[in-house]
């Protein structure tokens, strides 16, 4: 039996659609960069990525922001195997690093529901960072309930499942190099 994976059907096969080529990825990552680098100038930013989705994004945003900054991570989960958000967000790792009177920029993937971000603004904000600004590459802004601008947004989308670039489809399809949509 030769069954064909998931991965080889997604790359090789265009079983999904491609939402966002890995060039737009790159050109929009590079712009996100200059951004930050720009408003941060003269500040050491922690820079904070929300695991697992953000690894893709993170890794290639901090080598357009040329400034000297700290990176950490936190972990929470909503949605667990789920294509749909439970609504509820567990903190799975904390932060190591001591936020209070620093630049803090969380770097999230995507924003879904928008229940991850409103979860992190609270528990940021008490712990007193000078500033606390957000960046997401993918933002579904037509479906998040969030009620305060996203700082740095890299993509607006529609209300698709979409997969690769560090998002999962239960766990896999994190290394696709481009954003397809799971129809
Ligand atoms: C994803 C994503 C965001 C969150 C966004 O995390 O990385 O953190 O969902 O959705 P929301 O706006 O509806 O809250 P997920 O819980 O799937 O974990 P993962 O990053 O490990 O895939």
């Amino acid at each position: 039996m030769n069954e064909r994976t998931i991965f080889e059907r997604a790359v090789h096969d265009g079983a999904f659609r491609v939402l966002i080529t890995r060039q737009k990825l790159q050109k929009r990552i590079r712009e996100l960069g200059r951004e930050i680098t720009h408003d941060y100038r003269g500040k050491e930013p922690i820079v904070i990525g929300i695991l697992n989705g953000c690894f893709v994004f993170i890794s290639d945003l901090v080598r357009e922001i040329e400034l000297d900054l700290e990176i950490d991570f936190l972990k929470i989960s909503s949605y667990g195997d789920a294509q749909v958000s439970s609504g509820n967000v567990t903190m799975l790792k904390d932060v190591d690093a001591n936020i209070h009177d620093r630049h803090v920029l969380v770097v999230e993937d995507i924003v879904d529901t928008g229940v991850s971000l409103k979860y992190l603004e609270e528990k940021l904000k008490a712990l007193h960072p000078a500033s606390l600004k957000f960046v997401t590459l993918l933002y579904k802004k037509d479906k998040a309930k969030i009620h305060f601008n996203i700082d740095y947004v890299g993509f607006e989308i529609p209300d698709e499942f979409v997969i690769g670039y560090g998002l999962d489809h239960k766990q896999i399809l994190r290394n696709l190099p481009a954003i397809y949509v799971m129809d």
